[in-house]
């Protein structure tokens, strides 16, 4: 965070903030360790203060989180920004535990900088199977049949089901321990910014944000402390050069879980090719 200084005041349009849980968590040898409440919010406000000057007044700003992580975050948002609301993500990963229940969710908190700002529910419209088709006077209510089933597009919510952690099948996964999902990063992205504004990441790991932020026409600016994670950043957006898929992500709409051979229909893709999948179903495809 030393470079922050460095650099010009509100030119962010966009900012996503993926810190160190307050967890005990090796990244590539630098140990982070659990603290206590406190001590942690201390270490959140050391950062996070100096980073609202490069913020723009429209700016919108995304904090994810566990549990315990959360009880900082919201204290240290609260006092700076508008806090407007907390997206759970069922990520469906986590280690069943003897004394206490399975961590298989993570908090997003989407805040921003003033009352003047960027959101775009069209842009992040969930793609559902319809499981009771419902008709009025004969025609169907809300819903197509296209792609060979019945679908409906639904309001984006602050409940996400439809995202796994990256599968080691999938393109886009790396060895960087806490790898977010791109199409996670890609919801965030296209909700809160237009093409062209400028994304931030100060906690880049291997890039996700830089990655995403290249593959729909945003700018990205990333700090990483690592240079291995850096490298892998690096990596990633050569690749994205000529792959601008994003799992999950296909025509405009994002797929619930457990589409795959409509989202192969809809994006005229072959067995074999990458399409833009989730990564339940890039793990059924490599198996087949
Ligand atoms: C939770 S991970 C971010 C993962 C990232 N969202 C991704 O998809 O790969 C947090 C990252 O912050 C980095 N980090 C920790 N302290 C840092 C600091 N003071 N400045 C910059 N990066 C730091 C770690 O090396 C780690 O890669």
């Amino acid at each position: 965070m030393a470079v922050l200084p460095h650099l010009p005041p509100a030119f962010v349009d966009l900012l996503i903030l993926d810190p160190p849980y307050n967890l005990a968590k090796d990244f590539n040898g630098r140990t982070f360790q659990k603290q206590p409440v406190e001590a942690y919010t201390k270490w959140m406000e050391s950062w996070f203060l100096p980073l609202i000057r490069v913020l723009k007044p429209t700016a919108s700003i995304y904090v994810c989180g566990d549990w315990l992580t959360s009880a900082s975050i919201f204290h240290v948002l609260r006092a700076r920004c508008n806090i407007r609301n907390r997206i759970t993500w069922e990520r469906e990963k986590g280690r069943g535990a003897k004394t206490n229940w399975k961590n298989c969710s993570e908090d997003i908190w989407f805040a921003t900088v003033s009352d003047d700002y960027c959101f775009d529910p069209e842009a992040v419209m969930l793609k559902r199977r319809v499981l009771a088709p419902y008709r009025l006077e004969g025609q169907p209510k809300d819903w197509r049949t296209e792609d060979g089933g019945s679908f409906r597009l639904t309001h984006p919510s602050n409940f996400w089901s439809d995202i796994t952690v990256p599968f080691w099948s999938m393109p886009e996964n790396t060895d960087h321990p806490t790898q977010k999902p791109e199409k996670l990063i890609a919801k965030l992205v296209l909700a809160s910014s237009k093409p062209g504004a400028v994304v931030m990441d100060p906690f880049l790991g291997s890039g996700t944000t830089a990655v995403v932020a290249y593959k729909l026409g945003r700018q990205f600016v990333g700090i990483e402390i690592d240079e291995t994670y850096c490298l892998l950043a690096l990596k990633r957006l050569a690749v994205a050069k000529d792959d601008k898929t994003i799992q999950g992500y296909a025509n405009g709409v994002f797929w619930e879980r457990n589409t795959l051979a409509e989202q192969l229909r809809a994006t005229g893709s072959k067995n074999g090719e990458r399409a833009s999948l989730d990564s339940t179903q890039s793990l059924l495809l490599e198996v087949a």
